[in-house]
């Protein structure tokens, strides 16, 4: 008798690819800059550096991985002897949602990141509608956690940073789905979260924080950056929500 055929989504494919870093440092000294883990069936990991040329071989081979084609993008979609520091991706949004405040929710310049990679459908019935559905798809170029970015120093010109701002929310929230919920640890979640960001920019690179203060203050917010916002619009307790700019300090005024 023949064994049944398991549906292939019934089991991860091999090999499986996590995308691990794309080093600006490596870039500079003419290396190549990717690196990607390689999970085989067999339980065995291999971490190997990858030019872009050897990316699209494997796509070739293998299929689209998501952590293939992100390292893809890292690369501007360019083949070997490329001007990498010319298209590398310059910018980093670390906890991007459903990207509902970019005006291209695809925008070639950016990564896009998010610790969820999920479709939900929510009741809510504040907007009039009979069957109160709503959906919700949070879709990143990777998954990844803010706290522990997986990218190198001084690597993007631009990050926006919009964390969760919701400490209390119920479990059927749309608005908890829709922004996440800060952990009761939130004050570490989001220091962690600013040095990360701060770690990943370039030296004068430019850090732009959202932030909606109905329920936990800005101050209380800034008191856990490294470096105060350059301006912004504080626009009040009422209207909620701000957004501050800040720009990472260069080298010579670190050492000022
Ligand atoms: C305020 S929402 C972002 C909304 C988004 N800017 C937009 O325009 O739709 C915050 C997002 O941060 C994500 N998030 C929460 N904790 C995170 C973490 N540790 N790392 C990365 N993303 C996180 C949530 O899943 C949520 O999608």
């Amino acid at each position: 008798m023949s064994t049944p055929q398991q549906h292939p989504e019934a089991a991860p494919q091999y090999p499986q690819f996590r995308f691990v870093e794309f080093s600006t440092r490596r870039m500079k000294r003419g290396l190549v800059p990717a690196r990607i883990e390689i999970i085989h069936s067999e339980g065995d990991h291999d971490e190997m550096w990858l030019s872009a040329g050897d990316i699209n071989d494997y796509i070739r081979l293998w299929g689209p991985h998501e952590a293939l084609t992100v390292a893809l993008k890292a690369y501007g979609q360019g083949g070997p002897g490329m001007n990498y520091e010319a298209i590398a991706p310059r910018v980093l949004d670390p906890a991007c949602g459903s990207r509902m405040m970019w005006f291209d929710r695809g925008h070639p310049d950016a990564v896009f990141g998010d610790v969820r990679s999920e479709t939900l459908s929510i009741t809510d019935r504040s907007h009039g509608r009979i069957d109160g559905t709503r959906t919700l798809t949070v879709c990143p170029d990777m998954q990844m956690d803010f706290r522990h970015l997986p990218f190198s120093d001084d690597t993007f010109r631009l990050v926006a940073f919009d964390p969760p701002h919701l400490v209390r929310a119920g479990p059927r929230s749309w608005l908890a789905a829709k922004y996440g919920k800060l952990s009761k640890d939130w004050r570490d979640d989001l220091r962690q979260g600013f040095a990360e960001c701060f770690r990943v920019l370039h030296p004068d690179g430019v850090l732009v924080f959202k932030w909606n203060e109905t329920q936990v203050k800005l101050s209380e917010v800034l008191a856990l950056t490294p470096h105060q916002p350059l301006f912004g619009n504080t626009s009040g307790r009422k209207a909620g929500t701000h957004w501050l700019v800040f720009m990472k300090p260069s080298i010579q005024e670190l050492t000022r």
